[in-house]
């Protein structure tokens, strides 16, 4: 896999994912779909006075998409909300050294779900 430039840490957080299941009545959840590969991604989020306290992940896409998620929850845990509002794909790529470009489409999955997670804690925190 070394040959089509995937980083060390992509492939570590590939076969070792932190964070992957789901979270019982989270305060926060997001699912999005990949419009290029028609993949899934579904994001719940834990959070107490606006500190995302536990996240986790589920997925339906490939490698990248997991090493993305997995980047991003380790990312997000202990953020303020807004902070983790403005987390980018791009953060989370470079924060894995790369991805290969044909893939960066898979690191949106994890960036959006996570933004989709935190607007669904808005709008029941606002009720
Ligand atoms: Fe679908 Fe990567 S190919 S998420």
């Amino acid at each position: 896999m070394a040959q089509v430039g995937y980083s060390k840490k992509v492939l570590e957080h590939f076969l070792n994912p932190r964070n992957v299941g789901t979270i019982e009545n989270p305060d926060g959840y997001g699912k999005v779909g990949n419009p290029v590969c028609g993949d899934l991604m579904e994001m719940f989020i834990r959070v107490k006075d606006d500190i995302i306290t536990d996240i986790k992940f589920r997925t339906f896409g490939c490698g990248s998409a997991i090493a993305t998620s997995s980047m991003v929850t380790e990312m997000a845990k202990g953020m303020h909300v807004d902070q983790a509002m403005k987390l980018t794909r791009d953060d989370v790529a470079n924060e894995l050294e790369g991805l290969p470009p044909q893939k960066m489409h898979c690191s949106n999955l994890a960036a959006d779900a996570l933004h989709e997670a935190i607007k669904d804690y808005k709008r029941k925190k606002e009720g």
